[in-house]
């Protein structure tokens, strides 16, 4: 990962993720399953966030736990360490020492613009902190330390990426080209997992109605009781259409876990009623998520590992970064 990539390079990918619980079945087909496949195709680094999650008030002790879950669970939906970079960003310290330096670069306004902070600030009125405030600074750090050329992300962190974007453009037109410019890259079967509960609401961790999300790691029998109660309609036929939320939202579930076509599935329930097909889409994800839970089980219980595998991370990751970091220091005067 140097900053001259001669064409036949492959190109880097960099995500992050926050270490806030397990991941639910929509981050799991929304993301982190295609962060595995893309490992042969592009140069990953793969990175948990957990800088980024304490912009909200963490208990520190449930912090640590869910950052070494976040890097288990990562692991075991397939990212493999020997082909990717895989760390923690708190342990690579040129995070924050960029960050303070593109801080420099980023106005007020831009950071008063982004939509986050104005949600976040109306979620936890009574911690409107400055790092809630910055924390784009620090994201664009997090990818332009590594030269990132692409960065999968979803629409909520679209607005940071392009602040990214904006602060390098800004930079390299100051001091000459220092940063790649990244863009964001946009999965092909870029689904939706919609609620269980409530079709028509993106499935999130912070749902009310914990029974319309699903977690990664929901044993077999919390997976069925789940889609069986999952909300429908009273057209009673299995077919993909318009105000069918809840069916058209479980025939693209049942679609990615057994990679059959819309026109497959309304073939296969033809006749049959929605009881017969949720018990099909529950046992197709219990089946998608078998390994993933079973390596998973087995990682957690190997500290050892997971330490290895955390370590030898964070030592590429400073040396990576470390080189960037010291270019800046230099286009920037600071004394060497
Ligand atoms: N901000 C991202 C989120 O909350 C996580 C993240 C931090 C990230 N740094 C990143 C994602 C860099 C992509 C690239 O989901």
């Amino acid at each position: 990962m140097t900053e001259n990539q001669s064409p036949d390079k492959k190109k880097i990918i960099l995500s992050g993720i926050q270490p806030t619980g397990v991941f639910t079945l929509g981050n799991y087909i929304g993301a982190v399953r295609n962060w595995g496949k893309l490992q042969d195709d592009y140069q990953c680094a793969y990175f948990i966030a957990n800088a980024h999650a304490i912009t909200v008030r963490q208990d520190a002790t449930k912090l640590r736990q869910q950052t070494l879950q976040a890097l288990a669970l990562l692991l075991a939906c397939g990212v493999d360490p020997q082909k990717s970079l895989v760390f923690i960003q708190s342990h690579v310290p040129a995070h924050f020492e960029l960050s303070w330096v593109l801080s420099c670069f980023t106005q007020f306004g831009e950071l008063s613009r982004m939509t986050q902070f104005k949600d976040k600030s109306a979620k936890n009125a009574d911690n409107i902190n400055a790092g809630l405030f910055t924390y784009p600074a620090l994201m664009a750090a997090d990818i332009l330390l590594y030269h990132a050329d692409l960065v999968p992300v979803g629409v909520d962190q679209k607005q940071h990426l392009e602040l990214a974007r904006n602060v390098a453009s800004r930079f390299n037109g100051l001091y000459g080209d220092t940063f790649t410019i990244p863009d964001a890259y946009i999965p092909q079967v870029g689904a939706k997992i919609m609620s269980l509960s409530e079709p028509t609401k993106k499935m999130s961790k912070s749902d009310e109605n914990q029974n319309g999300c699903i977690y990664i790691l929901d044993d077999p029998d919390t997976l069925m009781r789940k889609f069986k109660r999952a909300v429908t309609d009273s057209d009673a036929c299995v077919r993909y259409a318009d105000g069918k939320d809840g069916i058209n939202n479980l025939m693209t579930i049942y679609s990615i876990a057994t990679g059959r076509t819309l026109e497959q599935i309304e073939a296969e329930f033809s006749g049959k009623g929605y009881g017969d097909f949720k018990l099909a889409v529950g046992e197709s994800v219990v089946e998608m998520l078998r390994e993933v839970r079973e390596s998973y089980t087995r990682l957690i219980a190997d500290k050892a590992y997971l330490e290895d595998v955390y370590k030898s991370g964070a030592e590429k990751a400073r040396t990576i970064s470390a080189r960037t970091l010291s270019k800046v220091y230099r286009k920037v005067g600071f004394l060497q």
